[in-house]
């Protein structure tokens, strides 16, 4: 049995197995008790293998509600389609804006989203974006090259119909703040503040502002969160650390604030680069220590991409695909999301050599499951894949590890929104579905801004074969939190076969009413479409119970949420 610290990797227990049989755990009558579900009277854990321990006495810091965060690029048919439909469409919309996906984002409480890249962000002005949409000019998308060429040409070419605006209104009615990416490549720190200053400069004080309220928004945007390029080591310039950290100096330098606070967020590393992370704050305080007052986050990015089992580091071969899968291209994901708590933990222990307060946080405002093409919902579109209760399980797990660390990870962004890799919803003209990355979001968002508290899981580890090696992952993890009274427990169990009976120690506390909220099938390939939207959805069943401790079987290849409300 593997002892797992929820706070944050593998770690021993001194809670022993006779010391779950010893402890008197109080129990009350269940109204309803799925099979699955019950509180005991007895101390009789010794048929469950598993274990939570939910320590309500060891409060981690508060999770912020960013770490729900979402991404939005010009790429594909995520903007024009997935966002935009234009106001005279007959797909209901909002101002042109999708109306369904705003609900859909006010169900969840988006609370932030990233807008324009990504990679298009820095071949982007934003000038272009503003002013009468019909003067707007038509660029060619930063993706074009990508596309098929079949795809419609508002995914070649850059119709600017959709922009600032646009994008602040869509946020605004998603009930979202926004992240804007600025253009390091090939625009100047000039443009960048000119952007700031036309989201914020006061009704009536400049130009830019004048310019805003002519287009139907007089009072400032206040735009908080602001990024200073993106990947700047690759599609963003291929800037070494040093030079880029040179720029961020440049640009981050005196950008008027309008009494908004501003978070500016530099381009950090690609996965493992730890020279990145290294470098950029190495250069950064070569100016001194005053420079890390200019930074709010570092953002990272990981996809688990990587199928291939060892055979290769090839981004176009190592690739798998999103729908036919076996067992071990199952938890190879898994494998490879997981290495973000590693990344987290190694990019902030060297980010704590220069910054020993750890002023500047995490961001990780990229992460999402990439496979290869072949699964769009809608055929052509651009880095669109299906997601299948497979990327379910694995989002529901990035987002525990993100609440494990919320001293370490100030935001997150899903790699993206609709109609491109990690979607939470696809949508083509009138067809619209939730998939089940947006059902996790959904169970997920209890914890926004709750206190983070540590749980330490013990579970079997799973076992498979990896071509002829063998190999293991961990068996049940999860995250804690608490809003006033209310407890938040969110566990995965990736084993694709076997059920987890698992004993749920409160420490510190008592609860009573639980609701269990669970996505889960016998299909692991499971997967909503236009035509079956329904075809994975969650099961919420309550209870009214009250103890200390509970018995409970979490169900192969499932994301659970589980509440209680404490006494
Ligand atoms: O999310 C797709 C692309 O992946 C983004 O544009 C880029 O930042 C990353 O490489």
């Amino acid at each position: 049995m593997a002892l797992l610290d929820g706070n944050s990797t593998h770690q021993n227990s001194m809670i022993s197995r006779r010391e779950i049989l010893r402890t008197g755990l109080l129990a009350a009558g269940a109204i309803s008790q799925p099979a699955s579900f019950a509180f005991s009277r007895a101390v009789d854990s010794a048929s469950a293998d598993s274990r939570i321990d939910v320590l309500l006495d060891e409060p981690l810091s508060a999770i912020s509600r960013y770490i729900y965060g979402h991404f939005t690029e010009h790429l594909g048919g995520l903007i024009y389609d997935g966002v935009w439909v234009g106001e005279n469409s007959r797909v209901p919309n909002i101002d042109g804006i999708r109306r369904r996906l705003v609900e859909e984002l006010r169900k969840i409480k988006a609370p932030v989203i990233r807008y324009p890249g990504g990679c298009f962000a820095d071949s982007y002005n934003w000038q272009d974006g503003v002013g009468p949409a019909d003067k707007r000019p038509r660029r060619t998308n930063f993706w074009s090259d990508a596309e098929s060429t079949t795809a419609p040409d508002n995914h070649k070419f850059e119709s600017n119909r959709f922009g600032t605006n646009e994008f602040l209104h869509f946020a605004k009615l998603a009930g979202a703040a926004p992240y804007l990416a600025a253009n390091l490549r090939s625009l100047t720190p000039e443009s960048f503040y000119r952007w700031v200053e036309y989201c914020n400069s006061p009704a009536g004080s400049t130009t830019l502002a004048e310019m805003r309220a002519a287009s139907g928004a007089r009072d400032p945007f206040n735009v908080r969160f602001w990024g200073i390029g993106n990947e700047s080591w690759g599609c963003g310039g291929n800037f070494t650390p040093q030079e880029y950290a040179a720029e961020f100096r440049r640009f981050a330098t005196w950008v008027p604030h309008y009494g908004q606070e501003l978070s500016l967020i530099a381009s950090g590393p690609n996965v493992d680069d730890w020279d990145w992370t290294r470098g950029f704050f190495e250069e950064l305080l070569r100016k001194g220590k005053d420079q890390l007052r200019s930074v709010y986050g570092l953002s990272l990015h990981h996809y688990a991409w990587n199928l291939s089992r060892g055979r290769t580091n090839d981004w176009e071969q190592g690739k798998g695909s999103a729908l036919q899968f076996d067992p071990v291209d199952w938890y190879e994901l898994l494998r490879e999301g997981d290495r973000m708590e590693t990344l987290i933990d190694k990019h902030w222990q060297i980010m704590g050599e220069y910054d020993t307060a750890h002023r500047v946080k995490l961001i990780v405002d990229e992460w999402g499951a990439w496979y290869r093409p072949g699964s769009e919902a809608t055929p052509g579109d651009l880095l669109e894949q299906m997601p299948t209760l497979r990327d379910a399980v694995f989002s529901g797990m990035t987002l525990d590890l993100f609440n494990r660390h919320p001293a370490k990870v100030a935001m997150a962004n899903c790699a993206q929104l609709i109609n491109c890799l990690n979607s939470l919803y696809l949508a083509h003209e009138d067809k619209f579905c939730v998939t089940p990355v947006g059902h996790v979001f959904a169970m997920y968002a209890a914890h926004q801004d709750g206190q983070g508290i540590r749980a330490v899981f013990s579970a079997p580890e799973v076992h498979y074969d990896r071509d002829g090696q063998p190999a293991s992952f961990w068996g049940l993890r999860g995250s804690a939190s608490l809003s006033v009274r209310e407890l938040t427990l969110t566990v995965v169990n990736p084993h694709v076969s076997e059920p987890r009976e698992t004993r749920i120690n409160l420490r510190g506390g008592r609860g009573s009413t639980v609701s269990a909220t669970t996505l889960t099938s016998n299909d692991i390939h499971v997967h909503n479409t236009f035509d079956q939207p329904d075809a994975l959805a969650p099961q919420t069943k309550s209870l009214q119970a009250t103890g200390a401790a509970l018995t409970y079987t979490f169900p192969p290849a499932s994301v659970t949420k589980l509440s209680f409300s404490l006494m």
